[in-house]
């Protein structure tokens, strides 16, 4: 089969097209018939290696101990292996393998769906990494309720653009945070106040909101803090260009630690891979309540260009690698 693999750390022109032995599913893995292939800045991380924090964690110290790249899945159940029960061969499904930028990936059926029937691959594959985290940023650590109000910093990206959806789904007056350039993409995705952080100051504690989603931007918990009502809740998510060791995730530690002396609640996110979140995003979709917003798709060969445009900030909602 065809897949994007790569031996060594880089940038994503490390990443090749070559002809790879198709992977056998092991005891609770399923074989996918990949259709189209999520990208995200998760992949950037593994293709570069960064930050170190991560070779560390056992994707290879020295090169990746897996060569495949691509997480977000979209296709159709080939084979199923030993243990599996929740799906057969030509089953529709959507998730997490890693190795997705193939014809062919395993996955564990733990981290797989049924696919909404309403969406093509394309859009299925944009879903899983970003909209799961989404909505465990909301509901699980922000603990949303209806009718509050929410401040999503970094609206035009992959979590971002889910998380407006699924905050508006649950009931929430949402206002997003991104540049000139994306205003009309949250808006159109249901934003309520859309607020252009390159002109405004939204950290000057005019607008106080009771529940803060840190996507982009690696600003200080000072400042965000001052985003905040007294009772309200800060999300920590993620932001590029914190440093190659450990990425900005230092700012998590400290809301951890100060949190528990403060009336406002910090709480960094580490989003977890399971088919319950998706099958929660399954019902939104169909109802039709949230749409994947794909700005456009790639093939196979392309996956650096797709990598570089998202990782400069280019990006309006989501990429997509098409593969069959
Ligand atoms: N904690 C977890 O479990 C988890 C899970 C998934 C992703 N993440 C992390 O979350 C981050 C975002 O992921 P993503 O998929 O949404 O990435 P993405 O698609 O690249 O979106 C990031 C967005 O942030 C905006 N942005 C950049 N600089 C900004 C700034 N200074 N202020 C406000 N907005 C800014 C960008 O557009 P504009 O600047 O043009 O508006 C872009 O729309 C990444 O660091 C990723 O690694 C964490």
């Amino acid at each position: 089969m065809k897949a994007v693999v790569h031996d060594v750390y880089g940038p994503p022109e490390v990443l090749r097209v070559e002809e790879t032995d198709r992977p056998v599913p092991g005891e609770g893995e399923v074989l996918v018939q990949v259709h189209a292939a999520g990208v995200d800045p998760g992949v950037w991380h593994l293709t570069a290696g960064l930050p170190y924090l991560i070779r560390a964690a056992g994707f290879g110290l020295r090169a990746p101990k897996h060569r495949i790249r691509g997480l977000d899945v979209s296709g159709r159940v080939e084979t199923v292996g030993p243990g599996v029960t929740r799906f057969q061969p030509g089953d529709e499904v959507y998730g997490i393998a890693a190795g997705s930028f193939a014809e062919y990936a395993c996955a564990k059926a733990d981290k797989l769906a049924h696919r909404p029937a309403n969406l093509t691959h394309a859009q299925s594959a944009a879903v899983p990494i970003s909209g799961a985290t989404a909505l465990q940023a909301l509901r699980d650590a922000g603990g949303l309720k209806p009718g509050q109000t929410v401040l999503v910093i970094g609206a035009a990206g992959g979590v971002g653009s889910f998380a407006v959806q699924i905050a508006k789904a649950l009931g929430a007056h949402v206002t997003a945070v991104c540049s000139t350039g994306k205003a009309d993409l949250v808006r159109a995705l249901g934003a309520d106040e859309v607020i252009d952080y390159t002109r405004t100051d939204f950290t000057d504690g005019t607008h106080r909101h009771d529940l803060v989603l840190d996507i982009a931007g690696n600003r200080p918990l000072s400042l965000l803090r001052r985003t905040l009502t007294p009772g309200g809740t800060l999300v920590i998510i993620g932001g590029e260009n914190g440093g190659n060791w450990i990425g900005g995730n230092d700012r998590q530690l400290r809301a951890l630690l100060l949190s528990p002396f403060l009336r406002q609640r910090l709480r960094g996110l580490m989003a977890k891979e399971h088919h319950a979140y998706l099958d929660v995003l399954t019902g939104l979709i169909e109802a039709g309540s949230v749409t994947p917003a794909v700005e456009r798709t790639y093939p196979l060969t392309e996956v650096p260009d797709a990598i570089n445009r998202l990782m400069a900030g280019q990006v309006r909602g989501k990429l997509v690698i098409e593969v069959r």
